[in-house]
């Protein structure tokens, strides 16, 4: 799809995967909206990718905040993408085993929190960028824009001891086809992928990069480390970019398997 004159939304935009494709998007001359909790480095980021980019305070576990972001993109230009990446708040239980080696039942709540954190807010930004997007002008082969949420690995072959996160994702996986179907009429396509361990904020906020390269690294068949943002980032505008792409999730994992 061509992006002359474009707008893209990336919530997390903030964070690893989400900083790195706002700069492959920026590069491409797309008005980025980094719409994230943290304002310091959003705010920072968009000033040093510039192209008209913006930082919007939003929280994906709000859905006005959700929609302000959404407008605010469709306010620079076509709205031709969406890259849902963003993390979000702890549940309030610790873990996420079904019954913890102690014995103790996780609480729906905390199973729900992280359902939202990481599905239910995938599908706000799906919809409301979708709405958005269904106003542009068609491109070639009938195309208005793109969506791309971020599953995980632990979709696929679960998490052990992340029962709310390998639900979670895997929502996000199944939505992909049901998503291209009943957007194909508007000319807008759904994608997902599904990363492994990418070395990112999520992992140096908790240890530093030589413990996680030996502790996750050393899990990747080839190559033997983890992935860098960058390598998201540029899947994600091939995706953006390759109209053919569609209804499916894509895994970047160097072959890893939990
Ligand atoms: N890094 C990996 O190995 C990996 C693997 C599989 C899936 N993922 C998925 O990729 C996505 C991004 O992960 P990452 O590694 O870039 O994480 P990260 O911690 O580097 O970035 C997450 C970003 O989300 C933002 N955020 C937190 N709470 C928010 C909220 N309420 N509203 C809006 N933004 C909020 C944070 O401020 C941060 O900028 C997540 O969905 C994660 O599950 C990551």
């Amino acid at each position: 799809m061509e992006l002359t004159n474009a707008s893209a939304i990336v919530t997390g935009g903030a964070g690893g995967l989400g900083s790195a494709t706002a700069r492959r998007l920026a590069q491409r001359g797309v008005k980025v909206v980094i719409a994230d909790v943290d304002e310091a480095r959003g705010t920072a980021l968009a000033r040093e990718i510039g192209q008209g980019s913006v930082f919007v305070h939003t929280d994906i576990l709000s859905e006005a905040s959700i929609a302000n972001a959404v407008a605010v993109a469709a306010g620079l230009g076509p709205l031709r993408a969406a890259v849902v990446a963003h993390g979000g708040p702890p549940p309030p239980d610790r873990g996420g085993r079904v019954i913890s080696k102690e014995g103790t039942r996780l609480s729906l709540a905390s199973f729900a929190h992280t359902v939202n954190v990481f599905l239910n807010s995938a599908f706000c930004v799906t919809a409301y960028a979708a709405e958005a997007m269904a106003k542009n002008e068609p491109l070639a082969s009938n195309q208005r824009g793109v969506i791309i949420n971020t599953a995980s690995i632990a979709g696929f072959e679960g998490l052990p001891g992340q029962v709310p996160y390998s639900a979670a994702k895997g929502g996000v996986i199944g939505m992909m086809l049901t998503l291209a179907r009943d957007l194909a009429p508007l000319g807008i396509r759904s994608v997902a992928i599904a990363p492994g361990t990418i070395l990112t904020l999520a992992y140096s906020k908790i240890m530093n990069e030589q413990e996680a390269q030996a502790k996750w690294g050393a899990t990747v068949p080839n190559p033997k480390r983890m992935g860098d943002p960058d390598e998201y980032a540029t899947l994600a505008l091939h995706i953006i970019e390759n109209d053919f792409l569609n209804g499916t999730t894509i895994r970047l994992d160097g072959a890893q398997r939990f």
